[in-house]
């Protein structure tokens, strides 16, 4: 497995890759890896023969009161991961190789961000396309995979493939779950003990609104009230946000119909952790998709 730093070799090897006619998959991340970045390795490859991992805590994706100084890291841990699941190359660029200056090109969404994670970290998701397309840019890949677990990111980058015309295919990935439901998370590192046992709560408040879908509730007050209800029920949780909108156009909706996103970002202390389901509604007919097409 080969580790670069730079750009430029970066480019080469890929280009090496590419000469032997290998396509190349890409697994963006900022590292501190799990079960649920590995699994998106190993869908990586499926779809292609030469998997690229990056490793990148991106600056201009955290506020200027977020974690990004205490973001966990260890490099040494992730290579070995990388290494284990056959991962072929690792970009694990310092900020200043992907940022010699503040970029003075930035992006503007409209509607996707105005919800959920984007209403709460203002400028997040700009952070967020402005690396992704850098890195598609370095890394030219013909399909890219990206976790459900961030939903909103997720249609956010599919979006701007779509707009921008980024030769890659993006493919989604199920959300990987310990044992108990909680999401997996670099994040939930975090966690006192005390929280961890609290947090799969969050995974039964989306199961709970899945049930109530299913009985024939389709109004949005009535399941995030239930929802709410229930995470209050664990004295370490601390709302953000719990919100239904259409996976569409990330807008709330009032009655539940088509393709929705139920999501919520809760703290838990300084953990912030956010989970969704996405439920297809047509009619009486309920069905859940683990992965967007
Ligand atoms: O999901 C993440 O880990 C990050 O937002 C990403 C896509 C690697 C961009 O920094």
């Amino acid at each position: 497995m080969l580790i670069t730093r730079t750009i430029a070799e970066t480019r080469a090897a890929i280009a090496q890759a590419r000469a032997q006619g290998k396509r190349i998959g890409f697994v963006p991340t900022m590292g501190y890896l799990h079960e649920g970045h590995l699994q998106l390795i190993d869908i990586a490859k499926e779809h292609s023969d030469f998997v690229v991992v990056s490793i990148f805590v991106n600056p201009t994706q955290f506020g200027p009161h977020e974690d990004f100084a205490a973001y966990p890291r260890d490099f040494e841990r992730d290579r070995r991961l990388c290494e284990a699941r056959g991962a072929d190359l690792i970009f694990a660029p310092e900020v200043s190789e992907m940022y010699p200056e503040r970029s003075l090109i930035t992006f503007q969404i409209e509607k996707l961000a105005d919800h959920l994670c984007g209403a709460r970290r203002p400028g997040h998701f700009n952070g967020v396309v402005l690396v992704v397309s850098k890195l598609f840019n370095i890394i030219q890949p013909d399909v890219a995979v990206f976790g459900q677990k961030d939903a909103q990111q997720l249609i956010i980058i599919k979006r701007l493939v779509h707009d921008l015309n980024f030769p890659v295919r993006i493919i989604a990935a199920p959300t990987v779950r310990e044992s108990d439901g909680l999401a997996m998370s670099s994040r939930n590192v975090y966690l006192s003990a005390e929280q961890r046992a609290q947090s799969p709560v969050l995974y039964r408040a989306l199961q709970r609104a899945k049930a109530l879908v299913e009985s024939g509730e389709r109004d949005a007050r009535k399941i995030i009230a239930e929802m709410q209800q229930l995470i209050a029920t664990a004295s370490e949780a601390k709302i953000d946000y719990i919100e239904i909108v259409s996976t569409k156009d990330l807008q709330p909706v009032e009655r539940l119909d088509g393709q929705v996103l139920i999501a919520l970002a809760v703290y838990f202390g300084k953990a912030r952790l956010i989970d969704n389901i996405i439920l297809e509604i047509s009619g009486a007919h309920v069905r859940e998709i683990a992965a967007l097409p």
